[in-house]
């Protein structure tokens, strides 16, 4: 684990839990919806590649299902990231994946990584089970809206928007790159 491609403030730091954040990515339609039958209804790489810049360097946290589409497409975890996967069906993973049995451990091995990466946010990518369980401990969300509706059978958690602010957008044609804050 290296914090080699972490380019932003703190990596001299040694951030205590306090100072760790919290982030929901994640690529959201119109209509809620986040996935279908185990993958992600639409193709946008210019959004892969938001993803792989944002989250290089720092630890990810992600459903089973979510990493195993992951390994299905790649043939490996996400590379210079580490996989933080709940599971309670999968022990054995491969180097770059570790497997944790609920939430709070997912934190503390989470956590721990970002200290030894000298980074000071932990991504949570989906799918819908894990950003529902994550959202209350989220500070920061990192939203591709997409501009249409999808038909799918996961959906990101309702967000109650009086608990955030917008933070910044930069608006495409068929979708926007959007960071909220947590106000309360
Ligand atoms: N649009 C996006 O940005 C985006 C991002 C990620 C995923 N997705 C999509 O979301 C869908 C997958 O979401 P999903 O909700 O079906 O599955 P998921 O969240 O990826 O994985 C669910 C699995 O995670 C484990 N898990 C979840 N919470 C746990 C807990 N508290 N303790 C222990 N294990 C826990 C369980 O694994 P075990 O069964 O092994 O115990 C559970 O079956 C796919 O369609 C995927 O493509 C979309």
């Amino acid at each position: 684990m290296t914090g080699d491609h972490e380019s932003s403030a703190g990596d001299d730091a040694d951030p205590g839990d306090d100072e760790i954040e919290i982030a929901l990515i994640a690529a959201v339609a119109a209509n809620g919806v986040v996935g279908a039958d185990g993958s992600i209804p639409w193709h946008y790489s210019a959004d892969l590649r938001h993803f792989k810049e944002t989250t290089t360097g720092h630890p990810v946290i992600l459903g089973r299902k979510t990493y195993e589409n992951v390994v299905a497409g790649l043939g490996e975890p996400f590379p210079d990231r580490l996989s933080v996967v709940l599971t309670e069906t999968l022990s054995d993973l491969p180097e770059g994946a570790v497997a944790v049995g609920s939430v709070e451990e997912a934190l503390s091995v989470a956590r721990e990584a970002a200290r030894e990466m000298g980074v000071e946010t932990i991504y949570v990518a989906g799918g819908s089970a894990v950003y529902e369980a994550f959202l209350p401990l989220a500070g920061r969300l990192v939203l591709t809206e997409l501009h249409g509706e999808y038909e799918g059978d996961r959906y990101f958690p309702e967000v109650r928007w009086d608990d955030w602010r917008e933070t910044s957008r930069e608006t495409g044609e068929d979708f926007d790159f959007v960071e909220y804050r947590r106000v309360s």
